[in-house]
C-alpha cells in the first residue's frame, strides 16, 4: 500500500467519506469530506487526531503497515468533536499504555464522551513534547470550532498540526496535498466548510490567526482537506479574508414566497441592482436552498436582501428559519434591506424588522411591504431600495 508523507517520518493517514449526506447532521456535503489524521514514526510514536468511527478497520491497517508491532506511545488530540476523535475508544484500547495528550478541557469533554482516560497528558500554551527527533509544541486555539481546541505544531519539520483550522469540505481524490489538486475545487467547498461550521467563531479563528503568525511554518495538515505544503497562503489568505468579515461587492437576496408575489419584488430588486452596475447578485429562494450555500454567499457579499411573505400573522417560517440562523452565527458588516408581503393580515415586514435591529447591520432604505401582487407604488419602492443599495456596496 502506498504510504503518504508529509516528511521523513510523518505520515498521513486520512480517509474519504463520500457516504454522509450531512455532516454534523446538518450540513450537506454533496463533495464528500476527508477525516485526516496524521503518525509521527520517531523514537516514540505520536498519533494527531483519529478519524471518524466508521474507518477504524483501515485505520487500524494503515498504523500496522507503518508501524509493524511498534506500538503508539502518544495520542494527540487536538479537537474532541468525534469527527477526529471516533477511534479514540479503539486505539486506547489497542494501546492500554498510550498517553493521550491534550488540555484541560479536552480532559473534560474525553471523560464526558468516552472514558476516563489512564494516561494523561495535559498540556497548555508552548507546552513541549520531545519524540527524539521531532519536538513538538502546543497552542491552545478555543472555539476554532469547539472550547478545547488546539495545534500542534512540529518545530523540526516546521509542520502545523491545525485541527479544523484550514480544512475544507470535499474528498481528495487522488491527490492529498495541495500541489496536486485543482484548488477550484476547493474555492466554494473551504469556503462553505468555514462560514459553516466555523462561522460562528470568526474573532477567535482571527485571534488563532494572529497567534500563529510568529510560528515560521513550512506545511499544514489540517484534519479536513487539503495538506498545505506549497502554496499555504492561499488558505491563510482567505481564512483571514472571512474571518475579518471581509466582503466583496455584492448582494445575496433571500426570498419565500407562497403565490409568486414577493418573488416578483425579489426579481425586480435585483434587475435594477444589476442596471446599478452590481455585477455578483444571488437570488435564493428560502423554501429550496439549504442555508448552508446561503451563508457561505452571505460572507462573500457585502449586501443582503430579504423578503417575505406574511404566514398566521408572522414571518413565512422558511425565511424565519433562515433568519435565526443567521442571526444566532453573528455575521457582522453588511447592509441590509427588506421587503415583504402583508397578505391578509400583515406582521412578515413587522419581523423582518426585529432581525435588523438584533443583527444592527445599516439598512439601506426603508422597508417595502406590498398586499399581493405588485403594484406600481411598491414597485417605484423596490427600485429605490435596490438603487440605495448599489449606491452603498459598489
Ligand atoms: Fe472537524 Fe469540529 O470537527
Amino acid at each position: 500500500m502506498d504510504q503518504i508523507k508529509l516528511a521523513d517520518s510523518i505520515y498521513y493517514l486520512g480517509f474519504n467519506d463520500r457516504r454522509t449526506h450531512l455532516f454534523e447532521n446538518m450540513w450537506p456535503i454533496p463533495y464528500g469530506i476527508a477525516y485526516n489524521s496524521y503518525l509521527i514514526n520517531d523514537e516514540k510514536v505520536a498519533l494527531i487526531d483519529t478519524v471518524e468511527h466508521q474507518f477504524i478497520d483501515d485505520y487500524f491497517e494503515k498504523i500496522d503497515n507503518i508501524l509493524h508491532g511498534k506500538k503508539v506511545d502518544y495520542l494527540i488530540v487536538n479537537h474532541m468533536e468525534p469527527d477526529h476523535s471516533g477511534a479514540l475508544k479503539a486505539i486506547i484500547g489497542k494501546y492500554p499504555d498510550i498517553t493521550v495528550v491534550g488540555n484541560k478541557k479536552t480532559f473534560d469533554l474525553i471523560d464526558n464522551f468516552y472514558q476516563k482516560t489512564e494516561h494523561s497528558m495535559v498540556v497548555d500554551d508552548g507546552t513541549c513534547l520531545n519524540l527524539g527527533k521531532n519536538v513538538l509544541q502546543f497552542q491552545m486555539i478555543p472555539m476554532v470550532h469547539w472550547p478545547e481546541t488546539m495545534v500542534t505544531f512540529d518545530e523540526t519539520e516546521q509542520i502545523l498540526f491545525s485541527g479544523d483550522a484550514f480544512g475544507s469540505f470535499g474528498t481528495l481524490d487522488g491527490g492529498v496535498f495541495d500541489d496536486e489538486l485543482n484548488l477550484q475545487f476547493y474555492e466554494e467547498e473551504s469556503m462553505r466548510y468555514f462560514t459553516n461550521v466555523v462561522g460562528k467563531y470568526c474573532l477567535q479563528t482571527s485571534n488563532a490567526l494572529k497567534k500563529l503568525s510568529s510560528f515560521k511554518i513550512r506545511m499544514i495538515g489540517a484534519a479536513h482537506g487539503p495538506v498545505w505544503r506549497t502554496d499555504l497562503n492561499w488558505i491563510l489568505s482567505r481564512y483571514k479574508k472571512w474571518s475579518n468579515y471581509k466582503t466583496d461587492a455584492g448582494v445575496v437576496i433571500v426570498y419565500g414566497s407562497m403565490y409568486g408575489n414577493t418573488e416578483k419584488m425579489a426579481e425586480v430588486i435585483a434587475r435594477q441592482l444589476s442596471k446599478n452596475g452590481v455585477k455578483n447578485i444571488r437570488i435564493y429562494d428560502a423554501s429550496k436552498t439549504h442555508v448552508s450555500y446561503i451563508i457561505s454567499d452571505i460572507f462573500k457579499y457585502k449586501g443582503l436582501i430579504v423578503g417575505a411573505p406574511t404566514y398566521n400573522l408572522g414571518l413565512f417560517p422558511p425565511v424565519n428559519a433562515f433568519l435565526n440562523d443567521i442571526a444566532d452565527m453573528k455575521i457582522k458588516d453588511h447592509y441590509l434591506g427588506l421587503f415583504g408581503n402583508y397578505s391578509w393580515s400583515g406582521g412578515a415586514v413587522k419581523k423582518l424588522k426585529c432581525f435588523a435591529e438584533k443583527m444592527k447591520w445599516e439598512m439601506v432604505d426603508a422597508a417595502v411591504e406590498e398586499k399581493s401582487r405588485l403594484k406600481v407604488e411598491k414597485y417605484e419602492q423596490c427600485l429605490h431600495l435596490a438603487d440605495a443599495m448599489a449606491a452603498k456596496i459598489l
